[in-house]
């Protein structure tokens, strides 16, 4: 008799913890509030955050992904967090345009209705991957596609799906086409470092052009859409020195005359 009662109160002990699961009221919080807490609660989780660009850029915080009101079951912030929505709502523009230009955007748009996003980021419950199964794979909140984390990191998340070879050289295509629209960069660079003919603001403009342009690359190789890639990538650089090399002929040009009519 005693022998049992003990088995119990160890029973009962064991499964406490059960008990003790705080429940989160319903309410709103400030971003301040979230960090604090779930800096007790998840301090990996948190950190990983804070050294992103999300974490540095002071509009995104827990909220901008999971709303500032707390919920009940809490796992609706998580869900609202995994939607492609969420991040196309800041992300407009050339980020979400080359995913919806991709295989995988494109099976997410067709599937859109029957897509509930309620299930972990994981292999074998999503099809194609959406923007926070790439980047957020597993709930780390580090981004999962950075290089800067080694190869082995995002390559992980599209082993789940396709096989480690055809990956491999999905990346190495990538960063050979990076350093290509890297060289094209350079040789915009060195043609207008020649040309003291052309306006300071002539050559950011035809600068920036170069960056954007750099980045459509970028998101073309990331984001498996070849339209980037090539229409809004490669061939855009390409023309970038053109008109480079336009604008350095016509100031030429300007200058000539202006020089023939002073004489
Ligand atoms: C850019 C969007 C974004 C931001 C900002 C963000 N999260 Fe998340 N968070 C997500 C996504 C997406 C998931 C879902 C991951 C999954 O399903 O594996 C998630 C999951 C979580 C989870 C559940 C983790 C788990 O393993 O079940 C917690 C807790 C969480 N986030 C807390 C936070 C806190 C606290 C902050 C601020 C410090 C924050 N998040 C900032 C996108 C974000
Ligand atoms: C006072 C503490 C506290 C504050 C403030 C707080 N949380 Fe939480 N949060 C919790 C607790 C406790 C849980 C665990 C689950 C529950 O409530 O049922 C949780 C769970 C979560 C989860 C995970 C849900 C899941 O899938 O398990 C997310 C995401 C989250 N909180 C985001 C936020 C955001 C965003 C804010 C600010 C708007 C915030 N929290 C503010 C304590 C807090
Ligand atoms: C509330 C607005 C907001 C939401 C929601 C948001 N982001 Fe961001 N994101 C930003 C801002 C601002 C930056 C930093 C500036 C920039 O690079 O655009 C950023 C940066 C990033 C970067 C890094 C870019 C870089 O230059 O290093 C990635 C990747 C990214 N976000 C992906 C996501 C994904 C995936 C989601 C959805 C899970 C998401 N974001 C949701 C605003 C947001
Ligand atoms: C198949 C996986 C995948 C999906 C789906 C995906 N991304 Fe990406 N994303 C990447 C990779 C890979 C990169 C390139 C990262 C690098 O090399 O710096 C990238 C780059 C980015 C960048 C630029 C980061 C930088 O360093 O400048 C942003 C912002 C971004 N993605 C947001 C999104 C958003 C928003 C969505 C959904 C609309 C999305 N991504 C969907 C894999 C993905
Ligand atoms: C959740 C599963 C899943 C993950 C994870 C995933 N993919 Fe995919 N991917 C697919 C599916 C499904 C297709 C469409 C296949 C088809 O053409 O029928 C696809 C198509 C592609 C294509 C286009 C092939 C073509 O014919 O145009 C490329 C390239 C690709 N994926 C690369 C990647 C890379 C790189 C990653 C990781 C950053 C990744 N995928 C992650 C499921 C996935």
């Amino acid at each position: 008799m005693k022998r049992g009662f003990g088995s119990l109160l160890i029973l009962l002990l064991c499964i406490q913890p059960l008990w003790a699961e705080e429940v989160q009221p319903e309410a709103l919080y400030t971003e301040k509030e979230c960090v604090a807490c779930h800096t007790e609660r998840d301090p990996d989780l948190v950190e990983q955050w804070r050294i992103t660009a999300h974490g540095e850029a002071s509009i995104v915080g827990c909220s901008g992904c999971h709303g500032d009101r707390h919920q009940r079951p809490a796992q609706l912030m998580t869900i609202k967090a995994r939607e492609d929505e969420t991040c196309v709502g800041c992300h407009r523009g050339p980020a979400a345009h080359s995913y919806a230009t991709s295989k995988h955007g494109v099976i997410n748009t067709i599937e859109a209705n029957r897509q509930e996003w309620s299930a972990p980021l994981l292999v074998g419950n999503y099809r194609a991957p959406g923007c926070s199964y790439c980047h957020f794979y597993g709930g780390d909140h580090r981004d999962t596609m950075t290089p800067e984390r080694g190869p082995e990191v995002r390559q992980w998340v599209c082993v789940g799906c396709h096989s480690p070879r055809y990956i491999r050289e999905q990346f190495a295509n990538g960063k050979r086409q990076l350093e290509i629209a890297d060289l094209k960069l350079a040789e915009g660079d060195a043609l207008m470092a020649t040309a003291d003919t052309l306006t300071g603001d002539l050559c950011s403009s035809l600068k920036q052009r170069q960056t954007d342009h750099r980045k459509n690359v970028l998101y073309g190789v990331g984001h498996q859409s070849p339209d980037y890639q090539w229409w809004h990538g490669q061939p855009a650089l390409d023309g970038d020195l053109i008109r480079i090399r336009d604008a350095m002929d016509e100031a030429r040009r300007r200058e000539q005359l202006g020089a023939d009519i002073v004489q």
